[in-house]
């Protein structure tokens, strides 16, 4: 299979992050080529969420551009996700000296450019805030005809929210942004909550991980045991969701969930219900690819289990791999657990 041209806009974040590392990890070893990578504020301001993008492919061993998008949504004031990403977006490992720097471009502009230099085959997959995406779609609304695809995280139709009884993060942070994405007509794929709440890490899957003993291998435990930790503090059980680094899965290969083609429009003035998904289940797709304004094909089912595998698997290949050129320690490398322990003698 002919490696799949990826471009990333991310708002890293630590789901975002190992979104960013299993990509990573398929373009070094072939299934992917990242051609760029594209920041936007969400679950962190836009400044950390570069650096944070920076750090993270640096960690991985990888040289690819990153330019710095949207600092805040199209309407409304940003609302970072702290209790879940840490004060950093990266749960405490996003500090210390920084050895690359963003590309000179703007999110949008590397979004546009390479929309053109590689038409017809490039995916775009968006794991924060619709804002870029957006924006480009405004500025050339051709871009919807140069993408192979579009696959966000955000949303769901029958499981709706996630900030909100009604909406998920990505879809609430920028609702107007969601609604210029889902009318513009794009070959769109959404990976919303629906699925990401199908496959999940506990600390039973860190077993494989748990053998590798690399900068790498510390920093991705801690992440995981940093957002399990994270979610149930906030009164659930300690689970990490798999939301973007399934959605980064799906871009590569759209066989690791099933779905169908749905109606769909985002809620952007309720009061209860603001960025919530709307699906008009009573309208049937005309033709058997319906790309048009207000269809999307929404992922409802994924083999949990058999991607939690394949996703930690991937991991633990990554952090035994990719150790040889990459760089020192960041400071989240150390391991939670093992600073626990050394805490308590
Ligand atoms: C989404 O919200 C963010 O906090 C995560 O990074 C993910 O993109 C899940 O709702
Ligand atoms: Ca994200």
């Amino acid at each position: 299979m002919a490696a799949v041209k990826v471009l990333a806009d991310v708002d890293t974040g630590v789901d975002d992050a190992l979104a960013l590392i299993y990509v990573a990890w398929a373009h070094r070893t072939g299934r992917a080529q990242l051609l760029g990578c594209g920041t936007v504020a969400g679950n962190c301001t836009v400044e950390q969420a570069t650096a944070n993008t920076l750090r993270v492919l640096e960690l991985a061993g990888l040289e690819v551009p990153v330019a710095r998008g949207a600092c805040r949504p199209l309407a409304g004031a940003l609302r970072t996700a702290p209790e879940v990403h840490g004060e950093d977006g990266l749960a405490g490992a996003g500090v210390g000296p920084l050895y690359r720097k963003p590309s000179p471009e703007h999110a949008v502009d590397q979004i546009l450019r390479l929309s053109r230099q590689h038409a017809g085959e490039l995916v775009l997959v968006a794991t924060g805030p619709l804002t870029n995406v957006a924006m480009a779609l405004v500025l050339e609304p051709e871009l919807a005809r140069r993408l192979a695809r579009l696959v966000v995280m955000g949303g769901g139709v029958r499981d709706l929210g996630n900030v909100t009884a009604a909406a998920e993060f990505n879809f609430y942070t920028d609702p107007e942004a969601a609604h210029v994405v889902l009318e513009s007509g794009v070959p769109l794929t959404l990976v919303g909550l629906d699925v990401t709440h199908q496959v999940y890490v506990e600390e039973t899957d860190l077993a494989r991980l748990q053998q590798v003993d690399t900068p790498q291998a510390r920093f991705a435990r801690h992440l995981l045991r940093f957002g399990m930790e994270a979610y149930r503090r906030l009164g659930g059980p300690a689970r990490f969701y798999l939301h973007d680094p399934l959605a980064a899965a799906v871009a590569l290969d759209a066989r690791w969930v099933s779905g169908r083609w749905v109606s769909l429009s985002v809620e952007t003035r309720g009061e209860r219900t603001r960025g919530m998904c709307v699906a008009d289940w009573r309208r049937q797709p005309e033709a058997a690819v319906p790309h048009g304004p207000g269809w999307a094909w929404v992922a409802l089912q994924v083999e949990g289990r058999r991607f939690v595998g394949h996703f930690m698997e991937e991991l633990a290949r990554w952090a035994r791999g990719a150790g040889a050129d990459g760089p020192a320690e960041l400071a989240g490398g150390r391991d939670t657990r093992d600073e626990r322990a050394a805490a308590h003698g």
